[in-house]
């Protein structure tokens, strides 16, 4: 049975943009069988990585914090896909995932050794074999306003040898909880998350049919501008902006 392990790095947690999208994947992932973890930096107690080094030179593979990444550090390395979600914070993943991720150093080796043309630290024999999936939201209306995320988590995926299996990504995702509140028609991104979730554990993978439909826009940028400033506009009182 796959290991699912989903980090949910949203400060807004279960009641966020990002969790829309996330529970629909998990749920597909558990509809196909998959074993389902998921925990939430926001709600673990994580320190920030004294960059000390401590884990490479003084207690190979031990972390000087003792604190909730002892236990996730386990989970993660018996899992066999790691779920990264997190909303876009100024262009790439928020603080609390940084910091999650920042603290996976003690599962890197110091040696160097050179993989698909880059140098890369040496990992433990067996990651190749897993995965990395991002799911994440923005609120800006265009796409490539989760181009350095997917960069970024794509690079870590790759430093951990894992394969990087895709991204179910949602530009405007205020829209998708706006449109879902006042009534609009949003299942089939959803659905096609829940379908991306299935493909994932049946095949190891998640086909570009699917994720575009996660990612598909759902009005032109010009309806985007007017509905999101109108809704400003009703809450503020006043033109936004101003
Ligand atoms: C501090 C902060 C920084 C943000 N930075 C960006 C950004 O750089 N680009 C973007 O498109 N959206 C940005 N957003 C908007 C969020 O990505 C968007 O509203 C997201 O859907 C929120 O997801 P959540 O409800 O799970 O937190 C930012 C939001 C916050 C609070």
């Amino acid at each position: 049975m796959t290991k699912i392990l989903a980090i949910d790095g949203s400060p807004s947690g279960e009641k966020g943009n990002t969790a829309l999208l996330l529970d629909r994947f998990l749920a597909g992932t558990a509809d196909a069988g998959a074993d389902v973890q998921r925990v939430s930096a926001y709600k673990m107690r994580v320190e920030w990585c004294s960059s000390r080094m401590r884990c490479w030179y003084s207690t190979p593979g031990v972390c000087i914090h003792k604190d909730d990444m002892l236990e996730l550090l386990d989970r993660m390395v018996d899992a066999d896909c790691w779920v990264l979600s997190t909303p876009v914070h100024v262009g790439g993943m928020t603080e609390g995932m940084v910091r999650v991720m920042e603290r996976t150093m003690p599962l890197l080796s110091p040696y160097f050794e050179v993989r698909d043309g880059r140098t890369r630290h040496v990992v433990a024999p067996g990651a190749e074999q897993k995965l990395t999936v991002l799911v994440s939201t923005c609120g800006l209306y265009e796409e490539a306003a989760l181009g350095p995320l997917v960069s970024q988590v794509a690079d870590f995926s790759q430093s951990h040898n894992r394969r990087f299996a895709g991204a179910l990504l949602r530009p405007h995702g205020l829209a998708l909880k706006f449109m879902q509140a006042n009534g609009y028609d949003v299942d089939d991104v959803l659905n096609a998350a829940h379908a991306a979730g299935m493909e994932l554990v049946r095949t190891g993978t998640m086909s570009e049919d699917t994720l575009r439909k996660v990612r598909k826009p759902l009005m032109t940028q010009d309806e985007f501008v007017q509905m999101m400033n109108s809704a400003f506009d009703r809450r503020l009182g006043c033109q936004a902006g101003r």
